[in-house]
């Protein structure tokens, strides 16, 4: 079944990740209905998505009658059922819970078109698992999307044990239709991006410990010598050390001693310092700027 524009979509969950996959669904000439069970958190959502559209015409993105277009193809609804009704690509991405997501597909799976996609948008559970609620498990695929969605340009897509080939095959054009790049990865702890992250974070840390280098030029090297946008360690504040401590805690048991959690990591996240939400992680903050000096003293160390 070839992917059209006149497909109907439906994601459910308006939550951070829902608003920014519905918007890009609508964006790109679907007519996509936003679910979710809180009728508060659609309008919040629907709101988030005309302000991405309008900020889009006027920093001369996109033309006044496509973002007038995307807002007309999105339709927000509380009801699951009438809005699954017929769509060819259902998208969760409620809260990370595997009993909510089963229950939301089984609900959905009957009413969806036939050989219609069923994507899951989980950080961390399994594709395979959560595919043991279908009746139909090789129609069910991993679509990770990053946040912010409208800026992030990666989606993983994960495969479970039973997903068939048609069902990679139209999940990629559905990522090529909406301007996205996309990877395949079979499911496994961490996929290719929190891996890849939370052992270069680990290994800036150890750095830090070790006391090879000061916090700035760990993410000066990283920055100037491989052209990343951030630092190791800014990365880190942003996530949150917290976050990555229970990653690197998930991929240590899953992967082995190579991800074991470097103890400053633990110990920071002892003392409470999170990382940029809290004001104070590698770096201060100060109104959300980062104040340069690290403040971490090899003595506390
Ligand atoms: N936040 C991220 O950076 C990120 C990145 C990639 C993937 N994810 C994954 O995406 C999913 C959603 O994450 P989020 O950050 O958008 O969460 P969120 O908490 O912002 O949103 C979840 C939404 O699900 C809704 N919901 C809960 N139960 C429901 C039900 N029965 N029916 C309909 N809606 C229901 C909630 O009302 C809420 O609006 C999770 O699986 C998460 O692991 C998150």
């Amino acid at each position: 079944m070839p992917i059209k524009t006149s497909h109907k979509i439906v994601v459910v969950g308006a939550g951070l990740m829902g608003t920014g996959i519905a918007h890009a669904f609508a964006a790109s000439g679907f007519p996509t209905a936003l679910v979710d069970m809180n009728a508060d958190a659609l309008e919040k959502s629907r709101l988030n998505i005309t302000n991405i559209l309008e900020s889009g015409v006027q920093r001369g993105k996109i033309a006044e009658a496509e973002s007038s277009a995307a807002k007309k193809r999105l339709v927000c609804s509380t009801e699951l059922e009438k809005s699954a009704t017929g769509a060819h690509l259902l998208i969760e991405t409620v809260s990370e819970n595997l009993d909510l997501k089963q229950r939301i597909i089984k609900q959905a799976e009957p009413l969806l078109a036939p050989d219609a996609i069923i994507a899951t948008n989980t950080s961390a559970l399994s594709v395979t698992e959560i595919a043991t609620a279908c009746k139909s498990p090789e129609r069910l695929i991993g679509m990770h999307f990053f946040n912010p969605v409208h800026k992030m340009k990666l989606v993983e897509i994960v495969l479970g044990l039973a997903t068939d080939e048609m069902t990679l095959d139209n999940t990629r054009a559905y990522s090529d239709a909406i301007g996205k790049t996309s990877i395949v990865v079979s499911e496994s702890p961490g996929l290719t991006t929190s891996r890849m992250s939370a052992m270069m974070g680990n290994e800036a840390m150890y750095m830090l410990q070790e006391g090879i280098a000061s916090a700035e030029d760990i993410d000066t090297a990283l920055r100037m010598g491989f052209n990343h946008p951030m630092g190791p360690l800014e990365l880190g504040d942003l996530t949150g050390w917290d976050t990555r401590l229970s990653v690197l805690h998930y991929l240590h048991k899953t992967l082995g001693e190579k991800f074991r959690p470097c103890p400053l990591i633990i110990k920071m996240v002892a003392a409470g310092r999170f990382g940029r939400k809290v004001g104070h992680g590698v770096y201060k903050y100060e109104d959300g700027k980062k104040v340069q000096n690290s403040g971490l003293k090899a003595s506390n160390i």
